[in-house]
């Protein structure tokens, strides 16, 4: 493995790809303005509404919401990895993918020695297996065939606090890497005790976790007979994120290269038993609750996806928690739906009693989303009075506005609407969650850009339009001065645009895809992206700078007049010391406005 791809390339790549020849060549774009449509290729549509911006060198889609740049498009749209898409792109241009040399790059990353160890691993379970009539046994007994626990390569750890470190940890750097990836367990270190290690799987049998290119990343354990924890999984590691992960996944892109749907299931043998009886397309969270990262990759592969629960109290619970986490992944063009089973029932002893037809026509008898939602709300408050209505109002709101903007949002506002038989336009008002971007009908004909009034803008509205300029004109940051004051005011959002003008500051840049680019793993990246997508009405940089320049001032005016409160009420109750009174006076004296920063000349 190569080292890491330097930020600037990526950059620069970005800077001199052609979104619109990418995208064109697999889309027919129609020239529209300045921009460029068509049909969403990412969700069924008659009337196009996917848009690409050859200024920003980006893509959006105001039907599903899909948005990002050259780099994300091939990772949606071809499912390239990150790295692939960088290659791809990078080979467009004419330009080799430079590496950053880090010191001892000429031998394998570490990395590499941990993937082998744990391969090596799974391997040596799976003869222990064979040597174990016990083991066998005892998925014989769970109705396991020879084969499929060769597809999972199934094993079984002996029972032994040595048999990985005996023979895999033979140095002290050979012991330090298995406890590395999670197989050995330091001993507490104790006075009289020897330091060392122990096996962390004994006497259990064992299902290899494997990411998407096949290399085992961590194991899960079940115990043979009575004994907790029943199941033991692999603790959190570099290579190991039971958030990201799902068991399976390997297994059955390998069982179908075109997958058209998953099942998401809750257990090991839930998995492997459905494989066997044909239902190759289930896959399970390891131990967690699904996180809305899982359902991102899982829609980068496919788009529907089904939620499998046991009929119980815990199943249901469970299934109510999945919705939650996923409304962020919601949008057109994506199937999710819930499938309850029998009380008492799991996928597992399921498909054992009533075999693979009947277990697919429950997969196909699945309620979507919107109807699970609906219903679960039914049923916390009585739709019969006026109030309980309006409660089942409340109640959905917050979840709604947890979906992103678009057709999806807005018909599922429309059916609670109905639902909850309120009068539709009051209901429709108090539902709808601010901002241009939940009409999409209003996107595509943008009202006429308001009276710009900047001091009766909304102050909430100044940091968001602070971070919206930015995002639209990157190159504008330049022109911001100094922000100390403005780092003490305590408010949501003040942080990014500090650090975005400190960022570009180090290295400017002046396209909206460079940007977002750079933020691809960090946590703010959505929030930039909505931005990015929506209609800002300031045709140029100068207008833009005047407006960013104005905006800041009047957070930095809003700081200054509650540092100066701040201080005037410690005054009066404990005194100031020499350097805070020197403070007061200043902000006394100069007329608030004037602490905003300096444009940079
Ligand atoms: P079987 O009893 O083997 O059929 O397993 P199951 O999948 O039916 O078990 P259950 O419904 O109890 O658990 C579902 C999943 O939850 C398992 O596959 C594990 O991932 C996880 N799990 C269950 N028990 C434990 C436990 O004791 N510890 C941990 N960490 N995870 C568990
Ligand atoms: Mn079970």
């Amino acid at each position: 493995m190569a080292g890491r791809i330097p930020q600037h390339f990526i950059d620069e790549l970005i800077a001199r790809a052609d979104i619109v020849e990418l995208i064109g060549s697999r889309v027919p774009l129609k020239k529209s303005g300045k921009e460029f449509k068509a049909c969403c290729p990412f969700h069924g549509e008659k009337t196009p509404s996917f848009h690409v911006v050859p200024d920003k060198q980006f893509y959006h889609c105001f039907g599903c919401g899909v948005h990002g740049t050259a780099i994300s498009f091939l990772m949606e749209h071809d499912h390239l990895s990150f790295v692939e898409a960088i290659e791809d792109l990078a080979s467009r241009v004419g330009l080799e993918v430079p590496r950053e040399e880090t010191p001892g790059a000429r031998q394998p990353p570490p990395t590499d020695a941990l993937f082998a160890l744990l391969d090596k691993t799974a391997e040596l379970y799976r003869r222990e297996l064979k040597d174990s009539e016990r083991a066998k046994d005892y998925f014989k007994a769970r109705g396991l065939t020879g084969d499929t626990a060769a597809k999972f390569s199934l094993g079984y750890a002996p029972d032994s606090w040595d048999c990985v470190l005996q023979q895999f940890g033979a140095s002290e750097a050979e012991r330090l890497r298995l406890l590395q990836v999670g197989l050995v367990i330091e001993r507490e270190r104790k006075p009289g005790v020897t330091p060392g290690y122990y096996d962390r799987f004994r006497d259990r049998v064992m299902f290899p976790i494997r990411d998407a290119r096949g290399r085992t990343i961590g194991f899960g354990g079940r115990v043979l007979d009575q004994g907790e924890p029943k199941y033991l999984n692999s603790p959190e590691t570099d290579l190991f994120h039971k958030g990201r992960e799902l068991y399976g996944l390997y297994e059955a892109r390998q069982a179908s290269r075109t997958l058209t749907r998953l099942l998401i299931v809750e257990g090991y043998m839930d998995v492997v038993r459905l494989h066997q009886a044909g239902i190759t397309y289930a896959v399970a969270t390891l131990g967690t609750a699904t996180t809305p990262e899982h359902l991102s990759r899982v829609f980068r592969i496919c788009n529907e996806l089904i939620f499998c629960f046991d009929g119980d109290r815990a199943g249901r619970a469970a299934a109510w928690r999945a919705l939650e986490n996923s409304l962020s992944q919601v949008r057109e063009g994506r199937q999710l739906r819930f499938l309850f089973l029998p009380d008492g029932h799991d996928p597992d002893s399921l498909v054992g009693a009533e075999g693979h037809e009947a277990f697919e026509a429950r997969v196909a008898q699945a309620v979507p989303l919107s109807e699970y939602f609906i219903s679960h709300l039914q049923s916390q408050v009585d739709m019969n009075t006026v109030d309980g209505r309006a409660r089942f109002g409340e109640l959905a709101k917050p979840l709604l506005e947890r979906i992103p903007a678009g057709i999806y949002r807005e018909l599922l506002g429309d059916e609670i609407a109905k639902v909850v038989r309120l009068d539709p336009q009051r209901l429709a008002a108090a539902l709808k969650t601010g901002g241009p971007a939940t009409s999409s009908g209003s996107e595509r004909k943008p009202a006429p850009p308001p009276a710009r009034k900047p001091a009766a803008v909304g102050r909430r509205n100044l940091v968001r339009q602070a971070v919206q300029l930015l995002v639209h004109y990157p190159g504008i940051a330049d022109k911001v001065g100094d922000l100390a004051a403005l780092k003490e005011l305590d408010r949501p959002g003040i942080s990014l645009i500090v650090q975005l003008v400190e960022e570009l500051h180090d290295q400017p840049c002046d396209k909206t895809a460079v940007l977002l680019e750079r933020w691809r793993d960090r946590p703010d990246l959505e929030h930039l992206a909505k931005l990015a997508r929506l209609p800002l009405y300031i045709p140029d940089q100068a207008g833009a700078t005047k407006e960013l320049l104005g905006a800041l001032e009047q957070l930095q005016e809003e700081a200054a007049v509650r540092r100066r409160e701040e201080l005037l009420s410690k005054h009066g109750r404990d005194g100031l010391s020499e350097a805070e009174k020197a403070e007061l006076q200043a902000l006394l004296r100069v007329p608030a406005a004037r602490t905003a920063p300096v444009p940079r000349t």
